[in-house]
């Protein structure tokens, strides 16, 4: 059922692109706190990044996950995606930060985005705020990724409102599916009521430990439950992401050779032969 995660070869490895974009937008979500969408934002980007992807980073979390693990954490003065998102005054090629993984940027955000959910909540159109920010740079971009926070509240339903796909990292535990429905459903209204064309890109087992019968388990029941939905990649778990976090790097250029930067890459061919990404 799963292969070891350096089986790089079961997907082609990418082609070139003669240009860039238009983006594809995904989301990564799950309201379930702590199940990778952050460690999967980054280096999922970074593996894009690799093989030649524009890859657009928005960190859509008041905790700033993603900025603080790309290097980027906003500083005081500058402005974020909570300015870029609520200011007419700035755009979001005004926010737009270069990591230090070439053809990988961040739209940082900080604490600041906390008051956007209440803020929102008044304003027209309420749900495409975002989608409306990230118009401006769709053309730039082969990839934008968007790291949710784990809510179902409306920065959420933004994303969902202004994406392509979601992938649903799942931690491979005994609740993991606790939850997901809720989820579904949620991505089922958005595609009714605001987004016709977002789609499931696929479920991502992650923090998966293959020589426990309880991942073995787990893993069966995520099939059972999503079937060709859930995605051939999975990721195992390792002390190396939690390190790489703290060094302020992808694994992807923290341990470039360590199997969790492989089994990203992996991931990275899978969706672009699924034809999710360019
Ligand atoms: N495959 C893995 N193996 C081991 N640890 C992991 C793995 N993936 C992520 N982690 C660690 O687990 C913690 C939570 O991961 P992460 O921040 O990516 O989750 P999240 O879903 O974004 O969390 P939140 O809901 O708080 O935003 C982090 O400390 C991260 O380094
Ligand atoms: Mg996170």
């Amino acid at each position: 059922m799963t292969k070891p995660a350096d089986s790089l070869k079961d997907f082609p490895e990418p082609a070139d692109l003669q240009g860039h974009g238009p983006a594809r937008v995904i989301a990564l979500c799950n309201q379930k706190g702590g199940v990778g969408k952050t460690t999967t934002s980054i280096n999922l980007g970074a593996a894009l990044a690799e093989y030649g992807r524009k890859v657009l980073i928005v960190d859509f979390d008041p905790q700033g996950a993603a900025s603080v693990a790309l290097g980027v954490a906003a500083r005081e003065d500058q402005p974020t995606v909570y300015d870029a998102l609520m200011s007419q005054a700035v755009a979001v090629g005004d926010i737009i930060t270069p990591s230090a993984v070439p053809e990988l940027d961040v739209a940082p955000a900080n604490i600041d985005l906390s008051a956007a959910e209440v803020q929102l909540v008044g304003e027209v159109a309420r749900e495409t705020a975002l989608a409306r920010m990230l118009r401006p740079v769709l053309d730039t971009y082969d990839v934008v990724l968007i790291d949710c926070q784990p809510s179902l509240g409306l920065l959420t339903v933004n994303a969902l409102t202004a994406s392509h796909g979601v992938i649903i990292p799942l931690e491979t535990e005994y609740f993991a599916l606790r939850g997901v429905a809720l989820l579904v459903e949620t991505i089922a209204k958005v595609a009714d009521r605001l987004n016709p064309r977002l789609k499931i890109d696929g479920i991502l087992a992650t923090m998966v430990d293959l020589r426990t019968l309880h991942s073995r388990e787990v893993l069966a029941r995520v099939h059972e439950a999503f079937g060709s939905q859930v995605f051939d990649t999975v990721i195992s778990r390792t002390v190396k992401f939690p390190d790489s976090s703290v060094a302020a790097e992808p694994i992807l250029t923290f341990a470039p050779d360590h199997p969790g930067a492989l089994s990203y890459r992996r991931l990275a061919r899978e969706l672009i032969a699924r034809g999710d990404a360019a």
